[in-house]
This record gives structure tokens, sequence and C-alpha cells, in this order.
């Protein structure tokens, strides 16, 4: 499922993002993968899918 339609990233390239770099924030995630940074729309998701990812390491 795609999450930001802006950069076509899916929820999935989110999940193997936290687990490959293991982001301490949604700004150093962004540094990885091209979310939220264009109509903003995404974030919300992004950070929630995020979280949940990361709990699960
Ligand atoms: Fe992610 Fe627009 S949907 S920046």
């Amino acid at each position: 499922m795609y999450v930001c339609l802006c950069n076509g990233v899916s929820d999935k390239t989110i999940r193997q993002a936290v687990r490959q770099h293991h982001p301490q924030s949604f700004q150093q995630l962004k540094k990885f993968i091209p979310v939220g940074n264009q109509c903003g729309k995404c974030v919300r998701q992004a950070r929630e899918i995020m979280q949940d990812e990361l709990m699960q390491i």
C-alpha cells in the first residue's frame, strides 16, 4: 500500500528502512527515503508506521 503518493513510497519501504537504519526520528527517516517531503499529507501515517516498526525491532 502506498503511503506517500507524491514519492511512491509504500508502507513496506518505510518498514524496511526502519529495520535497516533504526532512525531516531522522522527527520532521520527522511534522510534514507523520500517520504513526506512534498505535500506532507502522508507524514502522520508514515510516522505511525515508523513507530510501529520500531516497537517490533
Ligand atoms: Fe507524501 Fe505528498 S503524499 S509528501
